[in-house]
């Protein structure tokens, strides 16, 4: 038996009754078009998307009485219950029924495979993936394995890095590794994209301290589709320094590359941008739809990546804190405790998630900015209760300090500019004295959020003023990407100490990059 009833249209969401085979009875709102083209809309989606109907029901027949909550709030009661009638009690019983899970079908996170970059073929292609549930999207894939993302490189600082990119797309492709340093031709500048059916040889050698940088495509004016479309994965650097804290390792340190996504009707994820950003309508954690994770009793290393295209989340458990021990640069100089953390397109974390004691309860990690629940944790009774010692230095970091008026500013400008200028492929924009310590000011004129991005050498934020007007704990050490709000002038200090050659300066907000919000600069 399945009816489904819809009671009240407004605008372009619907309030609908579901009786389910299993004689559930569920409520929702849906987003009308959503309604049309799924059978089972999991509960917790339907709650979403009815936040984004935009007009709520002044007094919808049969409901008066109900506010927005109650709403979406998913009820479920029984068959007796509904034989009532669909009259305005029934539905008043339903609305204040107990909140359940109802019919969410959460998906295994997928964890991707973990290879070394050493001597590495990597293809860039068409591929067909499953997000979760076993439905089958189109996508772009690296050395495509049936799921996203692509797989985590794995190297040690000092290993000699030697792969090739093989092009298996449709029009140009080029990868860059963001937040290593490495040679100018190594990085996967826009210049040396490469045609379909191209390779390009990149032979680096590590030399940085252990942290989780990610690879993804930089073609001029393609990036933000070939991201959105599947392309990034995680490239993870250890050292000595790092191994030496003996932190949570193995199945205790999980890679989360959190993004949004859209699916077309098919299914199929689509790339469908609006001149100011691409806003997906779902998350993906490591290429999963409402995924899960199963979790013993005991503190995890989670190594965060927010892999949106423009989307700047605000995460939080439902329950608990994170210990911030990392972000884009490797370790802190000590570990703190927050509650919540907002980062942007690009920006990395290292969080540690003590689930001991929680024995078969369920943590969810939340995005408070779109009220998503982004991966629910089941504590099962697995454990390793081992404590994990921090030191109260977990690394040391030579402070930066350099000149107290801007060596050099950057004002982003609207959707596509920097001082002015849209990005010019073959323009160099400004050049740098290899090995000097400059104080470089990012300002905005509109349009932010813009997550400032520097290829070629990490840097050290000073201050933040207006706007925000702080500093946040995860914004101390080594960044290469940082958040950049309206009204906000933010400070670093930079060095470029790795090489010389040609690097970018951009806004990793992916559709103002493609539209021009990027710089050439040459490191002399
Ligand atoms: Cu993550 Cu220039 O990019
Ligand atoms: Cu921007």
């Amino acid at each position: 038996m399945q009816v489904h009833l819809s009671i009240y249209n407004w605008g372009n969401c619907r309030l609908s009754l579901k009786v389910s085979p299993s004689a559930e009875v569920i409520m929702a709102i849906t987003r009308r078009e959503q309604a049309r083209n799924s059978e089972t809309v999991a509960p917790e989606n339907e709650v979403r998307l009815s936040e984004s109907c935009e007009t709520a029901p002044s007094s919808p027949v049969g409901v008066t009485g109900l506010n927005r909550r109650a709403f979406i709030g998913v009820a479920t009661a029984s068959v007796g219950a509904l034989a009532a009638g669909f009259g305005a009690p029934a539905i008043l019983r339903l609305a204040s029924a107990q909140k359940g899970r109802g019919t969410v079908t959460r998906n295994r996170l997928r964890i991707p495979p973990v290879t070394s970059p050493i001597s590495l073929s990597l293809g860039a292609a068409p591929a067909t993936v499953d997000l979760g549930g076993g439905k089958l999207s189109s996508a772009l894939a690296y050395n495509a394995y049936g799921y996203l993302p692509g797989p985590t490189l794995l190297a040690s600082n000092g290993d000699t890095a030697s792969i090739t990119l093989v092009n298996g797309l449709a029009e140009p492709t080029i990868t860059h590794w963001h937040g290593m340093v490495v040679p100018p031709e190594a990085d996967g500048h826009p210049r040396y994209a490469i045609a379909p059916g191209g390779t390009y040889d990149y032979a680096f050698t590590i030399n940085q301290r252990a942290a989780l940088n990610w690879y993804h495509p930089h073609p001029h004016m393609l990036t933000g589709k070939q991201v959105n479309l599947g392309l990034a994965g995680a490239f993870i650097v250890r050292d000595a320094v790092e191994d030496a804290l003996g932190l949570p390792s193995g199945a205790y340190e999980v890679p989360l590359i959190i993004r949004d996504a859209n699916l077309d009707s098919a299914g199929n994820l689509a790339y469908n941008p609006t001149s100011s950003g691409f806003f997906g309508k779902i998350a993906l954690v490591n290429g999963t739809r409402d995924p899960y994770l199963d979790v013993n009793q005991a503190v995890y290393r989670f190594r965060v990546l927010n892999g949106s295209n423009a989307r700047v989340f605000r995460i939080a458990l439902s329950n608990g804190t994170f210990t911030v021990i990392g972000n884009d640069g490797g370790l802190l100089p000590a570990a703190v405790q927050v509650a919540e953390i907002v980062f942007g397109p690009g920006e990395r974390l290292d969080l540690l998630v003590d689930f001991r004691g929680l024995l078969g309860t369920k943590v969810m990690l939340k995005d408070l900015a779109s009220g998503w629940n982004l991966l629910e944790f089941n504590v099962g009774s697995g454990g390793d209760s081992r404590d994990i010692l921090l030191p109260s230095t977990l690394s040391t970091i030579e402070e930066l300090s350099g000149p107290t008026e801007p060596t050099r500013k950057f004002q982003f400008e609207g959707m596509s500019r920097i001082n002015g200028k849209r990005y010019d492929l073959n323009r160099t924009d400004f050049t740098v004295t290899k090995g000097q310590i400059e104080r470089w000011r990012f300002t905005t004129k509109g349009n932010a959020p813009h997550p400032v991005h520097v290829h070629g050498a990490s840097f050290q934020v000073q201050s933040r003023s207006g706007g925000r007007n702080r500093l946040f704990p995860w914004e101390g050490g080594w960044k290469d990407t940082v958040l950049l709000n309206d009204r906000e002038t933010v400070d670093v200090f930079i060095r470029f100490d790795g090489y010389r050659g040609l690097y970018l300066l951009h806004c990793h907000q992916l559709e103002h990059e493609d539209q021009g919000m990027m710089s050439n600069f040459e490191v002399i």
